[in-house]
């Protein structure tokens, strides 16, 4: 890949800027923020680590659009982070004319792209995102699967000591309070969960995970977490760069798989060169179906606000 372009040169995009320079994703990232002089200064400071480093992945930033033209792929991080007391919600509106200006500006100077949103309440910034570009849904993209599901992981491997490259885990559903867990689907080298943990264990790592986003922001005090997300839409970009045909929990704009239609709601995607390659609908036990079925509500009244 050519060119990819983080706009929104704050903590998640600085770190995913940094990120996809040191795995060489592409031969140039572009960071863009409104903020005058911080996508120049972070671009310039992540640069001068490439000797050290060893990429030859050039990073440069800009508060204009002109350096992102014709880029591959876009990471959208830009917008209000959470502090203390809100909800993913209370950053709707701002973030929406936040979301609804950057893509314009990517559909202007970059037609064929791809995109990957971050911003805030996610799914309904997906949504946004396309609406707006007029981008078919292959090559709009949310990511908190990802984000998600490794958090999941990461609590399952310390409750069990165990390394996290032996949890295998999906966490479908809205990025919210209403993400849906699979429990049948999360295993340990192949050992379903339900073999190694009691419910009451598992129940408890659930919770954890669903308000996993607010127990960082509980420390932080002064936004909301980073390097875990900017990892994980790496990876998503990972995918499509390296075309990895990946199966990964991303939002995806549903056209009646899961028994939901118009909303974007996390679900199990295969991602490679193009985008979304396809959607992959796994077996749901009826109370998962229900919870899946309140997570799209709870996406589709955030939109409701929108208008
Ligand atoms: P941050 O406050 O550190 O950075 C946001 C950046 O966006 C700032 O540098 C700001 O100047 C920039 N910005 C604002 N308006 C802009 C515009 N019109 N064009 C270009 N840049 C603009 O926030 P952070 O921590 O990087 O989070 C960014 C967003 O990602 C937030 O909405 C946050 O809630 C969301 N997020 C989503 C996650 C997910 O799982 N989907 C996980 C973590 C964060
Ligand atoms: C998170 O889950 C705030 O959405 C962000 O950390």
């Amino acid at each position: 890949m050519k060119k990819i372009t983080v706009v929104g040169a704050g903590n998640v995009g600085a770190s995913a800027a940094y990120r996809v320079a040191q795995l060489e994703l592409a031969r140039e990232v572009v960071l863009v923020d409104i903020a005058e002089g911080i996508p120049e200064g972070k671009a310039l400071d992540q640069w001068e680590s490439a000797p050290v480093e060893g990429y030859d992945t050039r990073v440069v930033g800009s508060s204009s659009y002109d350096l992102a033209e014709n880029s591959d792929l876009f990471i959208v991080t830009a917008g209000l982070a959470r502090k203390p007391g809100m909800s993913r919600d209370d950053l709707l509106k701002t973030n929406a004319g936040i979301v609804e200006s950057v893509s314009r500006e990517i559909a202007r100077v970059a037609p064929d792209s791809i995109i990957i949103v971050v911003s805030n309440p996610l799914d309904v910034m997906s949504y946004v995102a396309m609406k707006t570009t007029g981008f078919p849904r292959e090559r709009v993209l949310g990511m908190a699967g990802v984000l998600d599901t490794a958090r999941f992981r990461s609590f399952i491997a310390l409750e069990l000591d165990c390394s996290v490259e032996d949890i295998q885990a999906l966490v479908l559903g809205g990025h919210g309070d209403t993400m849906v867990p699979l429990v049948n689907y999360t295993s340990v080298s192949g050992i379903p969960l339900t073999q190694l943990l009691s419910q009451d264990r598992i129940d408890a790592l659930i919770d954890r995970t669903r308000n996993g986003g607010a127990e960082i922001v509980g420390y932080l005090k002064t936004g909301s977490a980073y390097y875990a997300p900017a990892t994980a839409a790496v990876q998503m970009a990972e995918a499509i760069c390296r075309h990895k045909r990946r199966i990964l929990p991303c939002a995806a704009y549903l056209q009646g798989e899961y028994g939901q239609e118009g909303i974007f709601l996390g679900v199990p995607c295969r991602i490679g060169e193009g985008g979304l390659m396809d959607i992959i609908e796994v077996e749901l036990t009826d109370e998962e179906q229900a919870q899946l079925e309140k997570s799209a509500e709870a996406v589709r009244s955030t939109i409701a606000k929108l208008d």
